[in-house]
């Protein structure tokens, strides 16, 4: 499979600290990809060397075949990566309509009604709230506006940022099935999770990530049967531990 993304022995340091050390990520065309691990593991950080926001002190990330580790921030937008932060970081005060302007800021006017149409289709809900400031809505409602910001500026790879903390499961499960609905549009998926379950249920592969190294990759359905995945993350119970319970 051609790859959208290879992040290549990418080391970044916080000051003196380190906060990934060699870490390689592949993300193939079509792909969803998801990046497990506890809170400060270095997953956010892996997502802003992608996007330009931090700078690695060694290794390198390709996009779709160009060494983009250098790129200022607004290059990397414009070449097709989208990236929906922790956090959302919308503007409260604005309207959501003024939330998908600024992330359609590089489109082309006669293209914007049709980019800010798509994201209506995707979220229903946002063009109901389009007057509304976005300060107004539920925590899931700002997910979705993020999600539908960086879609306006229609995005070849999406990186998500825990998409679904500090969300009620309904809108989990709303948020999940956007994903995959994105994903079948065409574009890669880069999913950074704590919801370890529900990522590897949408994600073709996972890699695992501790305190700044990668520790596990594989297939799902792997990372899924894995021991250490599943006492870490799965919340599952060692089996011997459980046998004696059991016993
Ligand atoms: N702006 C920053 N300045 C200094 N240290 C940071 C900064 N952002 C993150 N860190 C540290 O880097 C490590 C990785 O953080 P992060 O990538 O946010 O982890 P995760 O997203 O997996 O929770 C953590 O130890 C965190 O405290
Ligand atoms: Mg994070």
């Amino acid at each position: 499979m051609k790859a959208a993304l290879e992040i290549e022995d990418v080391s970044v340091y916080y000051g003196k600290r380190r906060a990934l050390e060699r870490v390689s990520v592949r993300v193939g065309e079509g792909e969803i990809v998801t990046l497990l691990g506890a809170n400060g593991a270095g997953k956010s950080t892996v997502l802003r060397a992608v996007s330009g926001l931090v700078r690695p002190t060694g290794g390198r990330i390709v996009y779709a075949g160009r060494d983009i580790t250098r790129w200022p921030a607004d290059a990397i937008v414009a070449a097709g990566i989208g990236h929906v932060p922790e956090g959302r970081d919308i503007f409260p005060e604005f309207t959501v309509l003024d939330n998908l302007l600024v992330g359609g800021h590089t489109v082309a006017r006669r293209e914007l009604a049709g980019r800010l149409e798509s994201a209506f289709e995707l979220f229903p809900l946002l063009r109901e709230r389009r007057r509304q400031p976005a300060g107004t809505l539920s925590g899931g409602e700002q997910q979705m506006l993020a999600m539908g910001r960086a879609l306006v500026a229609r995005p070849r790879l999406l990186l998500l940022d825990e998409p679904s903390l500090g969300l009620a499961p309904m809108l989990t499960r709303e948020i999940f099935r956007v994903i995959r609905r994105i994903n079948q549009s065409g574009v890669s998926v880069l999913l950074v999770e704590q919801n370890a379950r529900r990522a590897l249920g949408v994600a073709h592969r996972g890699y695992v990530l501790e305190t700044g190294r990668l520790v596990v990759s594989g297939a799902s359905r792997d990372l899924l049967e894995d021991q250490r995945v599943q006492t870490a993350y799965l919340g599952l119970r060692p089996p011997t531990e459980g046998a004696r319970e059991g016993g």
